[in-house]
């Protein structure tokens, strides 16, 4: 047997809100049959996992919430367990990488190493900052107009009606996607990691992976194939949340390490902490530092969009130290797990809240449907009729004969019969072969990530059990051999004990059940696989009455449940439409800091290269203002003079498509479209606001 060490990582989520069944099939479910598996033949094994607490949207999420980033993710990390641990996700430690000790240390330990070893580099730049943020933006929070072919709408990085790949600052008319405010250029300096320096490395390392799978290889191999290959990459951001840059530069105030830098040290930090809490200070390094790298095996479990940096990035700031971090040598990345035909999206309500789906179904059946549909090779469906398919699959084919197994040996004997006579019988031998097989067809299954196969395999056995007790109907030789029908009995028994343990890295509190049923108290995860059939079951054993192992679902239970996918989707699209979340409070003094003025918009002239912008004049009593507004979706220009606005008064100008604005036009969003607010009655122009 393989006696490397194993280390087993899954992609640290990030803690700004639920994982859902995607994620879970993605990166977790495979991961934990992975480990249950070697856990039960003897290696010593560590799985490690944690959340990903630092980045740009866990800022954003916190604010829209208005709540400190810490809270966010201590609530986000609480959540994210809980379905873990209701999915029985065995995670041997569960970390987080705000919990600064040592995950902040480590992070500055790989920084200062590869700045020492020269693979950082400050680099200057312009970038587009918002000065009402207070953050300089990365591409994709910037929109604006795409200078190739004139949509709006188009990201800093790409333009979504043509496809073209941007740099932001082509873009024309950018806004802040964060909060819709005009973006504006700032020097700053930037540290990044020269990936380059590690193009020929790489090359070749990835040359030694030929049993990856095909898509990992493949994508992991263009980031070293396609254009000029490697290319240096930020590490750093201006931020406040995240581990600050451990650089004597006065450069450097304000700056963070970017959160895909620390994220996979992650990895370490909870490996560490893992073997604090057991009391051995330095077995971290077993693991991570080995004397011989091959003494480890060392997979990461990951989606395909964390392909880059899992196969590319941590492998170089691993290697690029020179001095015996543990490499990666798999990283069995799946591609997604759509839901009814659409990708799986909080926000737009389509969506399965797993605990809420967990009060109504057991964890082994959507372990077990989402193993069935695990997206191994290309994107695969949950889809709810397919579930309720495969869960009755499980209650027929699974449930049904443990149940038939075990009722009829207690009714008919009470306990667990003895196997009697010299020589087995050749049909007992056979079955108890063919199920052997099927558990070591299993094994091999798992040791080489192709989880569906391993469950299809399981499932030959409780198929083949069926089949050995209609042929040898131990109903019928009841009547005249009571040996032989002891005999048939005992067989079944044993082969239900051996199929629950084939099954616990699957269905784990299906498999306990069964232990338990049959009075086994040896540690299911410490029995070893390669025994399943080879042990005998307790007789005399007493038998209960068993209990049902899965109810079946019906038609109506799986409409109900697309009802309600459809009603939550639904529920979402109009809130989206009317509610956007609250900001923080403000005291009085802020708000009488705008000087608001009725005024009554005397021209209107559409501007020629927008449908939206219109130039304005106003008469707000004291003066005539030219105004820019974002109307033209709502009004045509020549409707508009003689209406009464409300105008910002006091707004710096602002020079738009060649115009000076000066003042904004209040309005109401309804959908995409702007409408303007009226004062009630007739205040005079220049009324003030309050
Ligand atoms: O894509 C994600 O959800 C990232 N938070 C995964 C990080 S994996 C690792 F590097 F920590
Ligand atoms: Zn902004």
């Amino acid at each position: 047997m393989d006696n490397r060490k194993i280390l087993v990582t899954s992609a640290l989520p990030y803690a700004n809100g639920p994982i859902h069944f995607g994620h879970i099939a993605g990166a977790y479910l495979p991961a934990d049959i992975f480990v249950r598996y070697h856990r039960m033949r003897g290696a010593d094994i560590i799985y490690v996992g944690g959340t990903d607490d630092h980045g740009i949207p866990i800022t954003i999420g916190a604010e829209a919430r208005g709540i400190t980033p810490q809270e966010h993710v201590a609530e986000n990390h609480a959540l994210i367990k809980s379905i873990f641990d209701r999915m029985n996700i065995s995670f041997d430690n569960f970390s987080q990488t705000s919990r600064q000790d040592p995950h902040y240390p480590m992070t500055c330990e790989f920084y200062k190493r590869l700045d020492e070893l020269g693979h950082i580099e400050k680099r200057a730049e312009a970038q587009y900052y918002c000065e009402k943020c207070d953050l300089f933006l990365a591409d994709r929070y910037i929109s604006g107009v795409c200078p190739h072919c004139g949509k709006p709408g188009a990201r800093g990085d790409e333009c979504g009606a043509c496809g073209r790949t941007l740099d932001a600052a082509e873009l024309k008319e950018p806004v802040c996607k964060i909060c819709g405010a005009t973006p504006v250029m700032r020097d700053t300096f930037n540290w990044v990691l020269r990936l380059d320096h590690f193009q020929e490395w790489l090359t070749g390392w990835l040359e030694s992976k030929p049993e990856w799978r095909a898509h990992v290889l493949r994508e992991a191999e263009s980031y070293v194939k396609d254009g000029d290959g490697l290319k240096p990459r930020p590490i750093t951001r201006h931020l406040k949340w995240g581990i600050p840059l451990p650089v004597d530069d006065p450069d450097a105030q304000g700056k963070v390490i970017y959160v895909w830098f620390d994220a996979p040290i992650g990895y370490i930090s909870s490996t560490i902490e893992l073997f604090r809490n057991r009391g051995q200070e330095e077995r971290w390094k077993e693991f991570w530092k080995p004397e011989n790298p091959d003494f480890v095996r060392l997979v990461h479990f990951i989606g395909k969009d964390n392909i880059f940096f899992h196969a590319v990035m941590f492998p170089i700031m691993c290697h690029g130290q020179e001095n015996g971090w543990k490499l990666v040598d798999t990283v069995p990345a799946n591609a997604f797990l759509n839901l009814e035909g659409k990708q799986f999206s909080k926000s737009e309500g389509w969506y399965i809240d797993p605990l809420d789906f967990l009060d109504r179904h057991p964890a082994d059946s959507a372990r077990f449907y989402l193993c069935s549909v695990m997206p191994e090779t290309r994107d695969t469906e949950f889809q709810w009729d397919d579930f309720g398919a495969r869960h009755n699959e499980l209650a027929n084919v699974y449930g049904n004969i443990v149940h038939r197994v075990i009722s009829f040996t207690g009714k008919n004997f009470g306990a667990i019969p003895k196997y009697e006579g010299e020589a087995a019988d050749r049909a007992d031998i056979e079955l108890i072969e063919a199920a052997e097989a099927s558990a070591a067809a299993c094994a091999t299954a798992i040791d080489s990530f192709q989880f569906r196969r391993a469950l299809e395999a399981m499932m030959d056995i409780p198929r083949m059990a069926h089949k050995y007790i209609d042929t040898q109907a131990p109903w019928t030789a009841l009547k005249e051999n009571n040996t032989r029908a002891a005999n048939i009995m005992h067989t079944c028994i044993r082969l239900v004990r051996g199929l629950a343990v084939t099954s616990f890295p699957f269905l784990p509190d299906t498999a306990l059940k069964i232990w338990d049923m049959l009075g086994e108290t040896e540690p299911l995860d410490k029995v070893p696989f390669h025994d399943a059939f080879a042990t005998l079951p307790k007789t005399g054993f007493t038998l209960a009455q068993p209990q049902i192992l899965f109810q079946r679902l019906t038609d109506k239970d799986m409409a109900a449940e697309k009802e309600k996918l459809q009603g939550f989707a639904q529920t979402k699209e109009k809130e989206a439409q009317k509610l956007e979340p609250l900001k923080p409070e403000r005291g009085i003094k802020d708000f009488m800091k705008w000087d608001l003025r009725v005024g009554t918009i005397l021209t209107a002239e559409a501007m020629p290269k927008s449908d939206k912008m219109v130039k304005l004049t106003v008469d707000i009593g004291v003066e005539q203002r030219t105004v820019m507004a974002g109307i033209g979706k709502s009004y045509k220009a020549a409707d508009l003079p003689g209406r009464r606005v409300i105008l910002v008064a006091n707004l710096e100008p602002k020079t738009l498509m060649g115009v000076e604005s000066r003042g904004m036009v209040l309005c109401a969003t309804h959908g995409d479209k702007p409408l303007m607010l009226q004062p009630e009655g007739d205040p005079p122009n220049g009324a003030r606001v309050s």
